[in-house]
């Protein structure tokens, strides 16, 4: 998805993170449980970017690693037989831009975010506003497990068991207003603790924070998650803690993380990377194997499953990512073509 990264000579030099932001590689990933020769192919490239910053002494600085906690969930029937990606690839394959562009770059650069306190508001065209501390995320609303299919628009997939509940009985306990139908998200904006916020370098040129937005009767589905966790914990940084959207029938980056707003409005609101690439990235951006991205083909995918990711198999990418039944009704009589 990389769009534009600013030329070195164009870094300014408070831009470029300081040494003392980086921490041993090697040791958040063994911290985490996580042997370099399981990394996927990029987050390994990523270790010899990481090489260009460190000092070169192994034993330098331990690194910190981000407490998970263990999460009791109700079963759900989202998902069952699919076959799962391990946890170690959903760890450590990540895009989260504010972190870094490369594969990598998420796992290394935010293991010392803070997620509590937290406060996510829902505001905008409701009855009643709401805002929802780290402890109401975890405790307001019964959790679920659902395994759900993840698919990025740069065609890759995995299948992930997030937690959460769904978005509609957020919504819903808000009370929206009849006039609302739309729904804005918005990340947190933290430079200090987020790098790719503090330089257009790191953070591939995104103008932040990070938006993005569904229409009410999309955020409404079932199927849409909050999620506050995966594989019976809570979020890693990496992932989007504490709080993120899932829409499994749309492309990851309408999956948006660490969400601190959640506004209802009348008109439809802007959206991040169709702000940096309009004709490549739509509003709508569902799943679909007959509408190519302009500079690939979206007819297949690269599932990310055990073994290395040089041997991740290809499959057909499915229309909704697999989840026709459920949402195809929402588009009836819509050109899925222009409204991409
Ligand atoms: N949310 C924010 N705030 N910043 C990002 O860069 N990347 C998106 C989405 N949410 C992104 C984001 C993209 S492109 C994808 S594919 C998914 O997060 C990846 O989620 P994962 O890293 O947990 O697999």
């Amino acid at each position: 998805m990389l769009i534009r990264v600013p030329k070195k000579s164009e870094i300014k030099e408070h831009e470029l993170t300081p040494q003392s932001v980086y921490h041993s590689r090697r040791d958040i990933l063994k911290k985490l449980g996580i042997m370099t020769a399981t990394l996927p192919f990029a987050a390994q490239s990523q270790a010899n970017i990481f090489d260009i910053f460190s000092s070169g002494e192994d034993n330098a600085e331990p690194a910190t690693v981000f407490q998970r906690s263990p999460l009791i969930t109700n079963s759900s029937p989202y998902g069952s037989g699919l076959s799962l990606t391990p946890e170690s690839k959903v760890l450590t394959y990540n895009n989260f831009y504010e972190f870094g562009t490369g594969k990598g770059d998420p796992v290394e650069n935010s293991q010392s975010f803070r997620v509590d306190p937290w406060k996510l508001e829902v505001t905008g065209l409701v009855n009643n506003p709401i805002t929802l501390s780290y402890d109401d995320l975890l405790k307001q609303f019964p959790l679920e497990e659902r395994l759900y299919r993840m698919r990025c628009v740069e065609a890759w997939s995995m299948n992930v068991p997030w937690i959460g509940f769904s978005l509609a009985a957020l919504l819903k306990a808000a009370d929206p207003l009849g006039s609302a139908k739309y729904v804005a998200f918005e990340t947190l904006h933290d430079p200090k603790q987020m790098p790719g916020q503090a330089s257009q370098f790191v953070g591939g040129g995104i103008d932040y924070p990070y938006v993005e937005g569904l229409r009410l009767d999309e955020a409404m589905n079932p199927l849409t998650l909050l999620s506050v966790g995966l594989y019976g914990q809570t979020l890693a940084p990496q992932n989007g803690a504490p709080v993120r959207l899932v829409v499994p029938w749309k492309y990851g980056f309408k999956s948006i993380k660490s969400i601190v707003k959640i506004h209802l409005l009348e008109s439809q609101p802007a959206t991040t990377w169709n702000l940096l690439a309009r004709h490549e990235y739509g509003f709508y951006a569902n799943v679909n194997p007959q509408v190519d991205h302009p500079r690939w083909s979206q007819g297949s995918e690269r599932f990310i499953g055990e073994g290395s990711i040089f041997s991740s198999r290809r499959q057909p990418t499915l229309m909704f990512n697999g989840y026709e039944d459920e949402v195809a009704s929402l588009y009836k009589g819509m050109d899925l073509r222009s409204s991409y």
